[in-house]
């Protein structure tokens, strides 16, 4: 038997050209592991009325780890009107199954380095590595929300909070409530794995992007607990900024941080931004992982003008690829993966058209496994 179980989930549009692209990798690197096909995305939504079938999640359950490319998602009423004919009118609802995925799992943490490679002309400096732990369940991506204002909901906020004062005179139809819900729990295993990757990585601080200052409760149990964990790695300085601040510095001077973390909002958007620092979509690769599952993937969409064409940059999906190496206990091909990749973009001789080049997604794939 081998020794891992890998799901392969290509999704839809340029998904299946990336996957191809890790395809080829892995083989040469040659991991002894059994690779499983999985379903999801757009088609099982428009035939089965699920993007993520409970076959899938079967599936997945019996694997390691699975790698994900990409899918196709659109607004509920797009969604509904491409249903096949025998499914519409049934009140089936389009429910992202990448969100279904990190919920099913708790995949709390998600992971997103952000390194320029030498030679990459889309690098805004050549000197940034960044790695940000963005929470990945909670937060104001929840999904509590209300629109109208329930009335029970109204009657406990103003009884229990000062500040609904303010809105006293408007009408609960008229008011829309996102809550932004942390755990304590929650807040320390975010800042928990962000310390371990820094030890294990060695890098010498941790950012704590919140907003304490303004957002008292949340963003403050955020601050409280990461000092106390902080206090158990004294190799490690915690760094605590703003978000506002943060997205400044980043521009300024990114050069100076290392491993950030953050809850699920604001990690979402320093990540975008981080990852855009480095080469934007064809570089930005994530991890999503929980204490004994993970889906590694690209962070770019489905792009479906350039499906099936493999011109694409598939460096997102292999990037990927070498974070599950690095997850899996790998570090050995995890390191040689990413020198290769190093050695290709260095190289300039094989790039795609967002680098300016006219390579093909497996030409760059092949030069990258010829290094291996
Ligand atoms: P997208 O990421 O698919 O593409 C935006 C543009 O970025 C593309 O048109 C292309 O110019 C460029 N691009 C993306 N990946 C690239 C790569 N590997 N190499 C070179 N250039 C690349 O985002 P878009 O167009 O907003 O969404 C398309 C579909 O993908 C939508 O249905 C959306 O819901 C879905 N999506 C899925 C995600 C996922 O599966 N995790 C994430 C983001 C969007
Ligand atoms: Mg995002």
């Amino acid at each position: 038997m081998a020794k891992y179980k890998i799901a392969l989930m290509p999704g839809d549009g340029i998904g299946n050209d990336v996957m191809d692209a890790a395809k080829i990798v892995l083989e040469k690197i040659g991991l002894d592991a059994e690779y499983i096909p999985a379903d999801i995305g757009w088609e099982f939504w428009r035939q089965e009325g699920e993007p993520l079938p409970q076959r899938t999640l079967d599936t997945l359950k019996g694997c390691d780890c699975a790698l994900f490319a990409a899918i196709t998602s659109k607004p509920k009423e797009e969604a509904e009107k491409e249903l096949v004919p025998e499914l519409q009118g049934k009140g089936l609802v389009y429910r992202s199954p990448i969100v279904r995925l990190r919920q099913t799992f708790d995949l709390y943490v998600n992971l997103r380095p952000c390194k320029a490679f030498k030679g990459n002309p889309l690098n805004y400096r050549d000197d940034v590595d960044m790695v940000v732990f963005r929470e990945n369940t909670q937060g104001l991506y929840a999904g509590v929300e209300f629109h109208p204002l329930p009335a029970p909901v109204r009657t406990v906020l103003e009884e229990h909070s000062a500040g609904m004062a303010a809105f006293e005179r408007v009408s609960s139809e008229d008011i829309a409530l996102s809550a932004r819900i942390f755990t304590r729990e929650g807040c320390r295993r975010i800042v928990r794995q962000a310390f371990e990757y820094a030890k294990r990585f060695d890098y010498p601080t941790v950012t704590l992007v919140e907003k304490p200052n303004v957002i008292r409760e949340t963003s403050g149990l955020m601050v409280r607990e990461a000092r106390k964990i902080a206090a158990e790695y004294p190799g490690i300085e915690l760094w605590e900024t703003n978000v506002d601040a943060m997205v400044m510095w980043m521009v300024k001077n990114p050069q100076d941080y290392g491993v950030m973390v953050s809850s699920n909002m604001f990690g979402d958007i320093i990540s975008d931004l981080a990852a855009q620092l480095v080469g934007g979509l064809g570089f930005a690769a994530s991890g999503n992982i929980g204490d004994d599952f993970a889906v590694f993937e690209p962070t770019h969409g489905s792009a479906p003008k350039y499906a099936g064409q493999y011109i694409v940059n598939p460096t997102a999906m292999l990037l990927a690829t070498k974070l599950m190496l690095d997850w899996l206990g790998e570090t050995g091909p995890a390191q040689a993966l990413e020198k290769a990749i190093a050695d290709v973009i260095a190289g300039g001789e094989v790039r795609t058209y967002d680098l300016g080049g006219d390579s093909g997604t497996l030409d760059v794939a092949r030069a990258v496994a010829e290094r291996l």
